[in-house]
């Protein structure tokens, strides 16, 4: 068998889940659910409830044989027990004949997250009675389903529902005890047990369960998988492994929990909840194990390292980033990884059944009239499918692959921006578009495997013939000649989009004496913060001077060693001109690339004055015109939540918010947040909260610190607007989407990225430019 190709029989599909995609939360009886509670975000989502022939009729599309769908408990049971909801059954009933009319294998998961809101109020999976519940959930449903739904899985990654749930808050219902995190484990672990006892007698074809596998490793491994670790930092990397993935593998294929993880659990409120018996009924034998795969889990040895809540009995084990290709949620992109892990459970597991039941990643799509163009994500699915292949030809026994996921979706805390689809969905109108992975996907189940070899390399010829055009005029266009009409330019430049061309640069420097290349040089932006207006700054950046007839070279400024190489990139005349974002931290390389005499455009004021030109938008002015609404809506108590104060742009939203706080003789609150995540702007508020508990409204100086101060408050029962009133900055794409929607004040991203642009060509053509500031804007809405 060539690599390329997959065994007969090799069952391709997707993956998706209940609340991320349904929607409709109050008809029909259904019930609410705790990430109905927990999430900020709008909750209709997808509307797939009402649209899901839609959604099925696009799977038929793309010729998926298997789709994995979950079903929400509280539609289910509305109140946790009782008898069951028929209309919430109806709908899986219909979906299901919808699937199996279309020719599509369902896969159900019982359990992905949506807990009723009833069961988490008598305690919750930290409580026995939920496993109980559970069951009783499993039965109700294979009754109705079980004549065409042959594959059953009990859980979805229950890791990341008890310890992100229950141990660090950051997941519903946001409680913060290691005991009860290991309690929910141990209770969810106990429901699949019951789970497969009762779906077994029910007549099940097929149990299985989902987990999230992470290979656990030390940074130098990420490269190099045979490196030996030190013994400390091998000590590190078993304890995580023992709580990610040995504490779910061992119970249910095993039994038995590994011995290292009593102590942990003893030392974290006792064993008092494993009864007798428990553990025999976990490990009953099951079919098929779901393997959902992402990122590896990178760590280290580090003596002062204080527990992370996520995994309790971690002290001393410091998780480490690593310089890695990256998706756009941070997660470090390694397929090899996934080769790796299916290799150890096939060795530890001989015999036992795989299915890739989630995979997939998180990109900004570059969304154009003519399509949507998400390489990163096609060439992301294709690096984890040949790992996958490399594992088959190595004997792991690999069902099927289900990516995640077909629809753009609510993906938990994180929202709206993150856009994990195959599919792209405008929320505001629900329409669906195939983005071009979607397409790329259906030629992979086509011909069931990868193609032998890569497409061939565009040439000139094939530009000039796909644009109606001649070669000459081509190569005016990338050689950036003005004697070509726009209308010419755009269809060039559309075909060399489509097509990928990449022009021969050597060949043209020597007709032109110039490079007509332009380093687009990213130094790594902070977590947590900025990533997205960067990520949407580089696509527009890119189009605007590709548009220009510009080579784009990107470049990532990460290290010391990275800022010599572009630094010498620059000054062996390799590139025309530099565009450098952000500016965090970036400010000695801006310095050293403006002495190499090549002209450097900056996105964000430098922390010192420079004589580089940069682009911004007015923090401070955006900033004062927060408070100033606030103040004129009658609140008088303004608490400022603010991110790490040696950020440009925080001391300058800071600066604003002061200023019109002493114009109307106010006295400013402040809390500074660490970074900007929202768990950071959560933490924030708290403190406010402690602080000065009379407050009346805040002003956030992003909107994901908004955001978590928004569950902050939502915690402390504070109602917003009508008891504290909050405004962020930035109009990120999940501000209109949270409840009540959030008031900000709003960054031109496209005309930063135009200004960008603008401002390098006209240095590129000689002229003396100075910096941009561009005015923010108010966007008024029912936070404030
Ligand atoms: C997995 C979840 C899934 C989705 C992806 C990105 O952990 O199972 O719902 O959030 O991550």
């Amino acid at each position: 068998m060539s690599t390329a190709s997959f065994p007969e029989g090799f069952e391709w599909g997707v993956s998706t889940s209940a609340f991320q995609i349904e929607g409709a939360t109050n008809i029909d009886g259904r019930g609410p659910s705790i990430w109905d509670t927990f999430s900020v975000d709008r909750v209709e989502t997808c509307d797939h409830y009402h649209r899901y022939p839609e959604d099925v009729r696009l799977m038929r599309e793309l010729g998926l044989g298997s789709y994995r769908f979950s079903m929400s408990w509280p539609r289910i049971f509305p109140d946790g027990g009782g008898k069951p909801n028929a209309a919430g059954l109806d709908f899986y009933d219909r979906l299901v004949d919808e699937l199996v009319g279309a020719g599509i294998k369902p896969y159900a998961t019982l359990y992905h997250w949506d807990l009723p809101q009833a069961l988490e109020d008598r305690g919750g999976w930290p409580s026995r009675d939920t496993a109980l519940r559970f069951a009783d959930y499993a039965a109700a449903v294979h009754q109705r389903l079980g004549d065409r739904v042959r594959t059953w899985f009990t859980l979805n990654e229950p890791w990341v529902a008890a310890f992100l749930g229950y141990g660090a808050g950051i997941h519903a219902p946001g409680r913060t005890s290691a005991a009860e995190a290991f309690a929910a484990a141990h209770h969810m672990l106990l429901g699949h047990g019951l789970a497969v006892r009762a779906l077994r007698e029910a007549g099940a074809a097929e149990v299985g369960i989902v987990l999230n596998i992470s290979p656990v490793m030390t940074p130098a491994q990420v490269s190099d998988p045979g490196r030996r670790a030190s013994e400390e930092d091998a000590a590190a990397v078993a304890r995580i492994d023992t709580l990610v993935n040995r504490q779910f593998l061992e119970p249910v294929l095993r039994g038995a929990y590994p011995e290292e993880l009593l102590p942990v659990i003893e030392r974290h409120g006792g064993l008092g909840h494993v009864h007798d018996g428990d553990l025999e009924v976990i490990g009953q034998p099951i079919d098929l194990l779901g393997v959902n795969y992402y990122a590896p889990l990178v760590v280290q040895a580090q003596p002062s390292e204080p527990a992370d809540t996520a995994y309790p009995g971690s002290e001393g084990v410091l998780f480490c980033t690593v310089p890695t290709a990256v998706t756009a949620m941070g997660w470090p992109i390694v397929p090899g990884c996934l080769s790796q892990l299916l290799g150890r459970l096939t060795r530890e597991y001989p015999g036992l059944e795989l299915m890739i039941t989630e995979n997939g990643a998180d990109f900004v799509d570059v969304v154009t009239g003519d399509g949507i163009h998400d390489v990163d994500r096609i060439s992301f699915i294709e690096e984890h499918l040949r790992a996958l292949r490399a594992a088959l030809d190595a004997g792991a026994n690999v069902r099927g692959y289900l990516a995640w996921t077909l629809l753009d979706n609510l993906e938990w805390v994180d929202g709206y921006q993150r856009k994990f689809g195959l599919v792209h969905v405008d929320f505001a109108t629900q329409r669906r578009r195939l983005k071009d992975s979607a397409l790329w996907y259906r030629d992979v189940v086509r011909r069931n495997g990868l193609a032998e070899t890569p497409p061939k390399r565009p040439t000139l010829e094939t530009v000039a013939a796909r644009a109606g055009v001649s070669r000459a005029t081509v190569s005016r266009v990338v050689n950036g000649e003005s004697s070509v009409s726009p209308e010419v330019r755009t269809a060039v430049m559309r075909a060399v989009n489509e097509l990928g061309y990449v022009p021969n640069l050597a060949a043209r420097s020597l007709v032109t004496r110039r490079t007509n290349a332009v380093a687009l040089v990213l130094s790594v932006p902070r977590q947590g913060g900025g990533d997205a207006l960067t990520a949407a700054v580089v696509q527009y950046v890119t189009s605007l001077l590709e548009g220009a007839g510009k080579q784009i070279t990107l470049m990532l400024a990460d290290t010391a060693e990275s800022h010599r190489r572009i630094v010498a990139h620059v000054e062996a005349r390799l590139a025309d001109g530099v565009v450098l974002l952000p500016p965090d931290r970036a400010d000695a390389l801006a310095e050293r690339l403006s002495r190499t005499g090549v002209p450097v455009v900056l996105l964000g004021k430098p922390e010192i004055a420079s004589l580089v030109p940069y682009v911004d938008v007015d923090n401070a002015g955006g900033a004062a015109a927060a408070t100033e609404h606030l103040l004129e809506r009658g609140r008088r108590r303004v608490g400022m939540v603010c991110g790490p104060m040696d950020l440009v742009t925080v001391q300058d939203r800071l600066a604003g918010h002061r200023a019109a706080l002493q114009r109307a003789g106010l006295q400013p609150y402040l809390a500074p947040a660490d970074d900007l995540t929202r768990s950071a702007g959560a933490g924030a508020m708290r403190r406010l909260l402690a602080d000065a508990p009379a407050l009346d409204a805040v002003f956030a100086a992003t909107d994901q610190l908004a955001i978590g101060a928004m569950r902050a408050l939502r915690e402390a029962g504070r109602r917003v607007p009508d008891d504290v009133a909050v405004v962020g900055f930035d109009d990120i794409d999940a501000a209109s989407a949270t409840t009540p929607a959030l008031t900000t004040v709003r960054v031109p991203v496209a005309d930063q990225a135009l200004a960008l642009a603008r401002l390098l060509l006209s240095r590129l053509e000689g002229r003396h430019t100075t910096s941009v500031v561009l005015p923010a804007r108010l966007v008024v809405r029912e936070s404030a």
